[in-house]
């Protein structure tokens, strides 16, 4: 392919020019890799990301990611464009629950409201009463007036969301984060340590016995935004490490500890320059989604959306 005879100022300079001719912005999660970071024009959470998207007048979003976030992004924005770089970019949590399984639960539970993590399919979001990000599980719970409530599909933001909001009974699925969840707490006490003088901030996907070990808990940008914010000056990082870049670019009187080096999320990495260059000269790949599926999908994002 000739263009891999392009240099990286070469491939950024096209990126650039592409986006122009196509009207079109680059969105990027907190876990994408760097270069991918750098060319975006909005790097953020998932929930940040999805009120973005749906407030922008671009006709083309690039969203470096993975599916279920340009999903997301789709069903907010049908008139739009939504491009995935990398089709595989997938979410294996996302795919741990069905839209068929959800069905056969809410049948066991009928006066229960329905919860699911964003992190999820538009088929699941279609079967939800609202939507929530781990940016705001806690707040769209407590916004509820139904007590018992079914939550899909992390097993880990669900057990802390029901600490949080002990008033509710959460019926809790079985997903996890392949990359979250395998954190051992052996694994924390160790890096507590080595950095005893080091705050400790954590994602709500990680194992309730792990989150007990934090001293904040929050998604992506709720950590980044703790950590610039605060006056210490030691952190371990407990989420993917994609939040390194900006934390260590942002904040260099601080000091940053990644809490595992396992803690890498393949799918997120799939982007790259490359991939977001091909996106937008071929435009591909085009999200879309089955519009009465969208229609109600739509509906459990626009509720938790007013919830903020
Ligand atoms: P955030 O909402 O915190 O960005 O997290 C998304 C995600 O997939 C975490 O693994
Ligand atoms: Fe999914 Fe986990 Fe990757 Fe987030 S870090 S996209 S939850 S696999």
């Amino acid at each position: 392919m000739w263009f891999a005879k392009m240099d990286k100022q070469e491939m950024i300079k096209r990126i650039k020019e592409l986006k122009e001719e196509r009207n079109a912005v680059i969105v990027a999660h907190n876990y994408q890799v760097d270069e991918v970071q750098e060319i975006a024009d909005v790097v953020g959470d998932s929930f940040a990301l999805s009120r973005y998207c749906a407030n922008s007048d671009k006709n083309v979003i690039v969203f470096c990611g993975v599916h279920f976030m340009a999903e997301s992004a789709k069903i907010l924005s049908p008139e739009k464009t939504v491009l995935l770089p990398e089709i595989d970019a997938g979410c294996p949590m996302a795919d741990m629950v069905t839209a068929e399984e959800l069905r056969e639960k809410k049948k066991q539970h009928p006066q229960a409201a329905v919860v699911c993590y964003i992190n999820s399919s538009a088929e699941v979001k279609a079967e939800s009463d609202i939507c929530c990000t781990s940016s705001n599980a806690v707040k769209v719970i407590r916004s509820l007036k139904e007590k018992d409530i079914i939550f899909v599909p992390d097993q880990n933001l669900g057990s802390y969301v029901a600490s949080q909001v002990p008033e509710k009974n959460i019926i809790l699925w079985h997903g996890y984060c392949i990359t979250h969840h395998r954190i051992k707490p052996e694994e924390v006490k160790k890096i507590k340590e080595l950095h005893p003088d080091a705050l400790l901030l954590i994602h709500p996907e990680c194992a309730p016995e792990v989150v007990a070990y934090a001293d904040f808990v929050g998604s992506t940008k709720q950590i980044i935004d703790y950590a610039a914010s605060s006056s210490h000056k030691k952190f371990i990082i407990g989420t993917e490490m994609g939040v390194m870049y900006k934390l260590k670019k942002d904040n260099p009187d601080k000091e940053f500890y990644l809490m595992s080096p396992g803690l890498i999320c393949p799918n997120m990495k799939k982007t790259s320059l490359k991939s977001v260059y091909t996106a937008l000269s071929e435009m591909k790949y085009r999200i879309e989604i089955d519009e009465d599926i969208r229609v109600r999908a739509r509906k459990a994002l626009d509720r938790m959306l007013e919830v903020e």
